[in-house]
């Protein structure tokens, strides 16, 4: 029997997605296959931001008539939208064809709501309150190699104003050491080159007496060739510690994922981020003193309820003055059951739009006066995949720029030196030396 997943959402999400592969397996369903195909077809649903859902709506409906020539055909539907208050319901009454959703909590429960569907003609929804279980124990299918991911921690508890995450993820909970050493050990035994910690905000992480800079120091101490990411990092809990962990092993990339969120000390403070622009900056300054070839990238939300003209363009000239490697950019997305979506003042959709394509500008001019500057150097790059349509191998380089080249063998899974001709976005061209 065959199975497809469609994941939206972040990589938190796309981990889960391979610990459902890895469920599925396990129930009997061996391969994957284009979606017409499938004997099964589960979305795994992001909530973070209104175009989220309609993408999953979408999709998700569009499937009606497939289910219709195909009586047998199984839809199961997770992931955070299932777990958002009242939103199982409105899915139910939409697409009554859907025959299981399981909410974030219930992952574990996956393979025997497959058994009690396919043992019973109703629909079975399972969409639990908030468990202190963890999706430990679970074998994950990957499907990212040379890289795997690794869960640090599951939920948040920082309740941003704007965020729905500590809605749908419940609680912070932190994994034991010991598991995520060991988890680690065998990745890197049986050939992984890229272990990516995972967390909603993984300097938050505490086992006891061991915090996060202690826990990356002993992962990093793991013998063997790899690269070790981490993300997300919150500016509130940034540490000297942190620095120096990283500064220590060769191991850890020299590239923090840190979201400011914005450049305005009032919109944070509405925000909730608990950091204001002079820690922010403060802290990227420490970062570059000690690493100098460091790169930093972020996040950013335009449009927050009540921001002034003057207050986004303070954001602007934190791109430049932290100097982002690049940016995630996105509108502000008002998530029923936050803080900010019952505030005064929010902002007008063409205010957002034009604010938001003037950032884009700014961060995409950055990004290529960066690249441009790794012209003529080398980089050594871990590739990972080969591009059809250039014909050209790629790999990312410990900053996290996609490094594409030609080669005569398949060199994925391998470390490359590229010498650099060319560099186009965040995008560099080069020659294996
Ligand atoms: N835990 C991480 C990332 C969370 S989601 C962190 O704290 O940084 C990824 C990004 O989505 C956030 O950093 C934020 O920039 C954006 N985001 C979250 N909620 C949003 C909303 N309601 N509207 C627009 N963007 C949002
Ligand atoms: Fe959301 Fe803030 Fe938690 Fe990130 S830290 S997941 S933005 S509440
Ligand atoms: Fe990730 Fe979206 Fe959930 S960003 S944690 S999948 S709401």
């Amino acid at each position: 029997m065959k199975y497809h997943i469609v994941t939206y959402g972040c990589q938190m999400n796309v981990h889960e997605s391979e610990k459902i592969a890895g469920i599925l397996q396990t129930a009997g369903y061996k391969t994957v296959s284009p979606l017409e195909e499938a004997d099964i077809i589960v979305f795994n649903t992001c909530c973070i931001r209104e175009n989220a859902e309609n993408h999953a709506f979408g999709n998700i409906g569009a499937l009606k008539k497939l289910k219709r020539q195909k009586k047998e055909l199984i839809v199961a539907v997770g992931g955070c939208m299932v777990q958002e208050e009242g939103k199982a319901g409105i899915l139910k009454e939409k697409f009554p064809f859907i025959d299981i959703l399981f909410g974030t909590h219930n992952l574990n429960e996956l393979g025997a709501l497959i058994e009690r569907k396919r043992a019973q003609k109703k629909a079975v929804i399972s969409v639990p309150e908030e468990r202190a279980e963890t999706e430990d124990g679970i074998l994950p299918v990957r499907t990212s190699y040379p890289n795997a991911w690794v869960n640090i921690t599951y939920g948040c508890n920082n309740f941003c104003t704007y965020c729905i995450v500590p809605y749908v993820r419940g609680r912070e909970r932190s994994r034991k050491k010991e598991e995520i050493l060991a988890e680690v050990r065998e990745l890197v035994k049986n050939g992984y080159k890229e272990i990516t910690l995972l967390g909603q905000n993984v300097n938050s992480y505490r086992d006891g007496e061991v915090s996060f800079p202690t826990l990356l120091d002993e992962i990093a101490s793991i013998e063997g060739k790899f690269r070790l990411r981490f993300m997300t990092s919150h500016p509130k809990d940034f540490s000297a510690e942190l620095v120096s962990v990283m500064k220590k092993h060769d191991k850890i990339c020299n590239l923090l994922h840190l979201p400011a969120q914005s450049g305005s000390d009032r919109i944070l403070q509405l925000m909730n981020r608990r950091y204001t622009r002079e820690k922010y900056l403060s802290g990227v300054a420490l970062l570059k003193r000690e690493i100098p070839d460091a790169e930093i990238t972020t996040d950013l939300i335009v449009g927050f309820p009540t921001e002034t003209e003057a207050e986004f363009e303070e954001t602007l000239s934190l791109v430049k003055e932290a100097g982002f490697s690049s940016a995630f950019t996105f509108i502000y997305s008002p998530r029923t059951g936050t803080k900010a979506a019952e505030m005064e003042g929010q902002i007008p959709e063409e205010v957002s739009k034009d604010r938001i394509a003037r950032l884009i500008a700014l961060v995409n001019a950055q990004t290529r006066e960066k690249s441009a500057g790794y012209v003529g150097k080398r980089v050594e790059i871990l590739c990972e995949d080969y591009d059809e349509k250039k014909g050209l191998y790629l790999g990312r380089d410990e900053r996290g720029r996609m490094g594409y080249f030609e080669s005569d063998k398949n060199p994925i899974g391998e470390f490359v030196t590229l010498e650099i001709t060319r560099a186009n976005g965040i995008s560099l061209y080069g020659k294996t030396v």
